[in-house]
């Protein structure tokens, strides 16, 4: 158990947002507001904006900040997503070098000061949230974790303790029934799709209910991509045919230069020298005017910093497309003015192999947990992702309507984190 007289923070720190409350002398403090500035003061925007490397904005002020000084500087989107994987090292800020650990530890530190203000305490321990799988690579996975081990240390936590974020979940949701059931739980953020098949009883949660925890690295993030890689980066050169002097092979815009642009955890790289020189040379020897001004436009995109604001445009479509059947998407910054129609049909099309690979991960659980899907009692959804009406029509496929149970998109993760500060003891895994 925890002890009375000391508070314990719980973080979900997620790719896209992040909450933060606390277990305080045993009692329970729901999402701070710990983003004054944001739509919602408790879902504080996982950003950093950095307009020279010796200040730094978080959260709703990151994007505020950005704006107001005309892009200038570098804007830090999605960096959860950059953990697993070893060849990102971080990134360099005017002479600087900025790792990815800093830049996580960075944001926790701010969390962590805000928390104390509004908490009126110093703050030394923490439950973090941690996705089931950073990696499908297990060297990968336990790398993301030493990272994040590594970040919590410099905003100043001492003891950490690391809690999956479907687990978290299922500790909220069991909080609500009282009888013995089988539960799974989905949870679908931004860059992960995390499951947990547990069971739940009025007993104090002992380790052992949990069947299995699995995911993928993909979710909201790899959605919002399918709509460039899909359709709109061709107006971005996306399809240039080229051929190098002296040369008679035709050559292709390569798909990891593209694949820069199509993902939001890495457009920041387009950036730098060696891509945007490549680019250039493409340009130089495009086959067709029509690719060299697409690339044109590409680069009127990097360098006016507008990737950020135009992928912003991209998830207020996707959203729209939980509602309805098709949607506008609209940009108009000069030069790159894009205006298009989007339907549910296509997008769930484009979408297939993401989601054939989120379903691989929960058809993993249900072998690890030895039950077959008629065992599930009930079936809990959360995460932005969830939204999504082409998840939610496989689990009902799958479930069955009556046993689905969506809840609190934003706010089971964290109210579960805040259960888990409660069984501190059950979560062994000390912070090194
Ligand atoms: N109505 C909606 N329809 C579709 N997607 C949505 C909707 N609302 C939010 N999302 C998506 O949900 C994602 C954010 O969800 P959430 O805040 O749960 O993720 P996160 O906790 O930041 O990420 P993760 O848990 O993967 O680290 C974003 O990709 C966002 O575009
Ligand atoms: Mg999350």
């Amino acid at each position: 158990m925890a002890i009375k007289n000391e508070t314990i923070l719980a973080i979900d720190f997620g790719t896209s947002h992040s909450l933060v409350g606390a277990l305080q002398n045993g009692v329970r403090k729901e999402a701070l507001a710990i983003d004054p500035s944001g739509e919602d003061p408790s879902l504080m925007r996982t950003l950093l904006y950095f307009p020279n490397s010796d200040i730094c904005f978080y959260g709703a002020e990151a994007i505020s900040k950005y704006l107001e000084n005309d892009m200038e500087g570098r804007l830090f989107r999605s960096f959860k997503s950059h953990l697993p994987n070893a060849n990102y090292l971080g990134t360099a800020l005017d002479n600087r070098r900025l790792s990815l650990e800093t830049m996580v530890g960075l944001f926790l530190l701010e969390i962590r000061k805000r928390a104390e203000k509004i908490l009126g305490t110093t703050i030394t321990k923490a439950v973090i949230g941690k996705p089931a799988r950073y990696s499908m690579d297990e060297v990968a996975d336990e790398f993301a974790l030493h990272r994040m081990k590594k970040a919590a240390e410099y905003a100043g936590f001492t003891e950490v303790r690391f809690v999956p974020e479907p687990l978290a979940a299922a500790l909220d949701f069991r909080r609500d029934i009282k009888e013995d059931k089988t539960i799974l739980i989905g949870d679908f953020g931004g860059g992960t799709s995390d499951f947990t098949i547990m069971k739940i009883s009025k007993n104090a949660f002992e380790k052992s209910d949990v069947l299995a925890v699995d995911g993928c690295p993909l979710a909201g993030d790899a959605l919002d991509s399918v709509f460039m890689s899909s359709r709109l980066n061709r107006s971005f050169g996306a399809q240039t045919q080229y051929r190098m002097p002296l040369s008679n092979n035709l050559l292709k815009m390569p798909a990891s230069v593209m694949d820069r642009l199509n993902k939001p955890s890495q457009i920041v790289h387009l950036k730098e020298r060696d891509t945007y020189q490549f680019i250039k040379e493409v340009q130089k020897c495009a086959l067709k005017d029509e690719d060299k001004d697409s690339i044109e436009r590409l680069f009127v995109m990097i360098e006016d910093q507008q990737i950020f604001q135009f992928f912003e445009e991209i998830e207020q479509t996707k959203k729209a497309l939980s509602k309805k059947s098709t949607a506008k998407f609209k940009f108009s910054y000069p030069d790159l003015e894009t205006e298009d129609i989007f339907s549910m049909v296509e997008f769930e099309v484009w979408s297939d192999k993401i989601k054939t690979d989120i379903f691989a991960a929960l058809d993993r659980c249900f072998v690890q947990a030895k039950l077959s899907e008629q065992q599930i009692d009930y079936v809990f959804l959360t995460g932005g992702t969830a939204h999504v009406p082409f998840i939610q029509k496989e689990f009902e496929r799958r479930f069955g309507r009556e046993k689905l149970q969506t809840k609190n998109f934003f706010h089971s993760i964290l109210s579960g984190l805040i259960e888990g500060a409660k069984s501190w003891n059950e979560f062994t895994e000390p912070s090194n």
